[in-house]
């Protein structure tokens, strides 16, 4: 887990591409590196390491993977998705996260926190089916999905891990993110 700043809003970040060099892992390292004071961003390793959900292996002992990722989450007040797309639709690693963390059903780690997601593409439309697809299943995992917090940006034409209009864009999401608060009932 990298986590850069101490402070009261904590906020789990899930990578969704395990490349080496990838674009989307940048753009997380870059929003801890420019997390404001107060916030604090965990980007959530190990997510390889998660093997596919499966009700067998979650019974008594879980695996210690996957415990480790909902503990962290548990810990956050917020969930940030960093990710790409494949094939018109999130990462399988992503995806697997957020199916360990939808269970035990009505009582996962994702459960009422807020979500967001935000990546890149070398492609004109940015991730954007894989964004949709996220929100789509972290608020059916129980996730409050914070409609706003949500960026695809095109990598085509400008450097996402530099250009700094684009990365307030990303920063607003984070921002969003902290800043929400449950509708009382
Ligand atoms: C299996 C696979 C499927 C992909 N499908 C899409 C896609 O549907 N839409 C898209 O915009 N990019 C797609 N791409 C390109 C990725 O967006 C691109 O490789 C991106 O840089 C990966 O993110 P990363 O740099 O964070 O690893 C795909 C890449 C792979 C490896």
């Amino acid at each position: 887990m990298t986590e850069t700043k101490t402070s009261r809003a904590r906020v789990a970040v899930l990578v969704g591409s395990l490349r080496a060099d990838s674009l989307n892992r940048r753009i997380a390292e870059a929003l801890c590196d420019q997390a404001p004071d107060g916030v604090v961003l965990d980007i959530l390793d190990g997510l390889a390491a998660v093997p596919f959900y499966d009700e067998t292996l979650d019974a008594d002992a879980v695996p210690e993977a996957a415990a480790a990722l909902r503990a962290r989450v548990a810990e956050a007040d917020a969930v940030l998705a960093v990710t790409p797309e494949y094939n018109g639709t999130m990462p399988a690693v992503l995806n697997n996260a957020i199916d360990w963390l939808s269970r035990p059903y009505g009582a996962g780690a994702i459960t009422g926190k807020a979500f967001g997601v935000i990546g890149a593409t070398p492609t004109p439309y940015g991730g954007k089916w894989a964004h949709a697809d996220a929100q789509r299943s972290a608020g059916i995992a129980g996730a409050a999905v914070v409609a706003e917090a949500v960026v695809s940006q095109s990598a085509l034409e400008v450097d996402v891990v530099a250009d700094a209009e684009v990365l307030a864009r990303f920063q607003a999401v984070v921002d969003a993110l902290v800043a929400y608060r449950p509708v009382a009932a």
